[in-house]
């Protein structure tokens, strides 16, 4: 399934292009020095001006949610307040958090019922794009719209706030009024094939929202994927980008893309470095499907030229692999539609295709679907793990780590080719092998799973033990 191209340039000759003023609402914090994040049901626009509101569910009434932008190293004090009629929790997607704070709702903590408040406390170690979402049936949740930026500063940012935005990107699945499609949630079809992918593509919950940049100046932008299962697919060439980062950790400096398309899988990020010219303007495009798809359109302003730009990053200091005294780790992923569950084990029984249906449960890790009693594995706190992840399923997947950050250190098979020193999460085709190396530095147990959402409630999640 692809986006909907003809519904969406129908819907964007039309438009009234809101003249979009850049991501920054503000987020007000209790008298007890907390940001307040209120999760509940809210009414929001998606499509065309005159269609009717989508029912959503989003943190401080919309999606995204509010940015919550801190200084790396800062301690960072968030009051989840459940207003929703289901419990819920947050995750601080990237961040190398401790492990109390993480936000895995079953496995790091009771998921927050209804009217209920959870505190959520923890310090930011590294600069860079991250966000946080809902981690409790996160397929239905985050669908709904529980999720927002969360960016951490450098000390001394090389762009200041007027040259930095956020731009969180989601594929959204509407109906034939144009409204949040909520009847296929959950369904099994996509649970066992590439996941929910929608057909409507907003930027900061807009559609084709117009930003204004200066000409001859140096922009930040920052794109998260907030699709639930797309791969996002763009060509930073086609208006002058370049990378600065992947997943929240800066190059050592900006780096000029020799091949395209640009993958950005369900959950990542990138940053680009934008220096307009003189001119009309441009538009950022999703090339999927070998078509052109404008998501974001950019005015110029001003007549200024570029001179001598220099832009000084600032990458983290993350822990440097030992590769000599890694311990080696390989991950096997099994199950999905065209190869079927044969083998998998869930809740210690071999899974039949009735269970399928009984259960949703069809992809195996290791063999296992979904989060047995014993982890993947255990690492001593410090040891390098090297993981080899050999993608035996028929689709691609987004491989997620919590509380770490990873390098990748080989690729086979290649269909999907990323290359990156640091991230968080990475995708995998079909067939294919990766390679993974970090230093198990955080101790306690921590989720590792598919971050297409269907495919992790669907068994794609596991976990690992850090003592
Ligand atoms: Cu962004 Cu386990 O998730
Ligand atoms: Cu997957």
């Amino acid at each position: 399934m692809k986006l909907n191209r003809r519904r969406f340039l129908t819907a964007t000759l039309g438009a009234t292009c809101a003249g979009l003023v850049p991501y920054r609402y503000s987020i007000a914090r209790t008298n007890d020095d907390f940001f307040e994040i209120i999760a509940a049901p809210t009414d929001q626009k998606l499509y065309e001006e005159d269609a009717p509101a989508s029912s959503l569910w989003t943190y401080n009434g919309a999606a995204p949610g509010p940015e919550i932008r801190v200084k790396k190293g800062a301690r960072v004090r968030a009051r989840l307040i459940n207003n929703l009629e289901e419990p819920t929790s947050i995750h601080w997607h990237g961040i190398r958090i401790e492990n109390a704070m993480d936000g895995v709702a079953g496995l790091t903590q009771d998921a927050v019922e209804p009217g209920q408040t959870f505190d959520y406390e923890f310090t930011v170690p590294d600069a860079g794009t991250y966000w946080y979402h809902a981690h409790n049936r996160s397929w239905n949740q985050v669908a709904r719209g529980l999720y927002g930026p969360l960016i951490v500063e450098d000390e001394a940012p090389a762009f200041d706030k007027d040259h930095d935005l956020t731009l969180v990107l989601d594929d959204w699945r509407l109906n034939d009024e144009g409204v949040l499609d909520t009847d296929s949630l959950g369904s099994l079809m996509e649970w066992s094939h590439a996941g929910r992918l929608g057909n409507w593509l907003t930027v900061n919950g807009l559609s084709l929202p117009e930003m204004s940049l200066r000409a001859g100046e140096a922009y930040r932008l920052r794109l998260i994927n907030a699709s639930n299962a797309r791969i996002l697919e763009i060509d930073p060439a086609r208006f002058g980008g370049l990378v600065l980062g992947y997943d929240g950790q800066d190059l050592a400096e900006p780096q000029k893309l020799d091949y395209a398309p640009l993958l950005i899988g369900p959950a990542q990020r990138v940053d680009l470095l934008v220096i307009p010219e003189v001119g009309s303007g441009f538009e950022m495009e999703e090339i999927s499907g070998g078509q052109s798809h404008s998501f974001v359109r950019f005015r110029i302003a001003g007549d200024g030229i570029a001179a001598g730009v220099e832009i000084k990053l600032q990458p983290n200091n993350l822990p440097q692999p030992d590769m000599e005294n890694a311990k080696i780790v390989t991950l096997d992923m099994t199950g999905g539609a065209m190869r079927g569950v044969a083998g998998i084990m869930y809740q210690g029984q071999e899974l039949t295709r009735d269970d399928v249906m009984r259960t949703g449960q069809l992809w195996g890790m290791n063999g296992v679907a979904n989060l047995a009693d014993e982890p993947l594995f255990v690492a001593r706190r410090g040891e390098t793990i090297s993981m080899e992840t050999m993608n035996n399923t028929a689709f691609a997947h987004a491989m997620h780590i919590h509380g770490h950050h990873f390098m990748i250190t080989g690729r086979s098979g290649s269909e999907i080719d990323e290359e990156q020193p640091w991230r968080d999460t990475f995708l995998i085709g079909p067939d294919q092998k990766t390679k993974i190396a970090f230093v198990a530095d955080n101790p306690g147990k921590w989720l590792l799973h598919c971050h297409m959402l269907e495919h992790a409630a669907a068994g794609m999640n596991t976990w690992f033990e850090v003592t």
